[in-house]
């Protein structure tokens, strides 16, 4: 019970690492706000923990490209449980495309979703946290915040902003006691990366050949790999822990 009875938001939260996040936040004690714009993913999680979790998840509906949605999620957030004591923006897109390939509306999806999105969700997070005494933001990130591979220009531009809001949160509002790291993580099957791969082609089986050879540590990594990181981050714990990268990523560097 590392998180017990906290408030903590999930942006992000219906796949992947981030829906993993969001099932352990629950099981670790929290009431926990899902958002995304799957709504399908709500019942889905909320059996995967039942009879594990204090607390029913809760799902609020948002897609990020919208402020509005994620106005009303933040709201929705603090009616529910009354403050916000944790926070992770997971939502991201990871098209793969060269610099010169890369349309004006590909650019916007990916900044609107990986940027804008977690940019306004931070300041509208940010401030509540403010009025009730501070609390914990994950962002997540990803080893391209340095420059990227080739095909990746507009994942990698969008995922180094992100990298500088983590730092800008950080540096300047740790005295209200609102602690910002980032996670970077590594190469998962997550259904976005499956359906990236699947338009080159590519399948499961190809990215666990590839992980094999590319990854230090000779694998593809798994949600639950990365579900710990996050936990601790949002806990307690990590209450001096701010400005950090963790990198959970099998030895990938930047
Ligand atoms: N997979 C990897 O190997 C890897 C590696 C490093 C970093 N990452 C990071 O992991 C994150 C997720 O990427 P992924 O491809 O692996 O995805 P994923 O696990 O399939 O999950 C993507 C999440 O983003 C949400 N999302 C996407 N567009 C959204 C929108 N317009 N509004 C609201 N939510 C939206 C999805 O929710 P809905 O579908 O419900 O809208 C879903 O919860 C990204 O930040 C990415 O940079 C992934």
């Amino acid at each position: 019970m590392e998180l017990k009875d906290k408030s903590i938001l999930i942006i992000g939260g219906t796949k992947g690492v981030g829906r993993g996040v969001g099932e352990q936040c629950a099981i670790e004690g929290a009431k926990v706000v899902i958002s995304g714009r799957d709504i399908d993913a709500a019942d889905e999680i909320a059996a995967a923990v039942a009879g594990k979790a204090l607390h029913k998840p809760e799902f609020v509906q948002a897609d990020v490209r919208n402020i509005e949605d994620i106005r009303n999620v933040v709201r929705r957030t603090e009616e529910l449980n009354g403050r916000i004591d944790g926070f992770v923006y997971y939502a991201g897109i990871l098209p793969v495309a060269y610099i010169w390939e890369t349309d004006e509306k590909q650019f916007d999806d990916v900044f609107d979703i990986n940027v804008k999105g977690a940019f306004f969700a931070c300041g509208m997070v940010l401030e509540s946290m403010k009025k009730t005494g501070g609390g914990s933001i994950v962002l997540t990130g990803s080893a391209h915040a340095y420059g990227g591979e080739e095909d990746r220009g507009v994942y990698a531009v969008s995922k180094g902003a992100l990298l500088t809001l983590m730092k800008h949160l950080s540096k300047n509002f740790t005295k209200y006691n609102v602690r910002t790291n980032w996670v970077t993580m590594g190469w998962v099957a997550t259904p976005g990366e499956l359906a990236m791969r699947a338009g080159q082609g590519r399948d499961l089986a190809w990215l666990e050949e590839q992980a094999a050879k590319d990854t230090p540590i000779g694998r593809l990594l798994t949600v639950e790999d990365h579900v710990p990181g996050f936990i601790y981050l949002l806990s307690d714990k990590a209450g001096v822990v701010t400005g950090t990268e963790l990198n959970i990523t099998g030895g990938v560097s930047a």
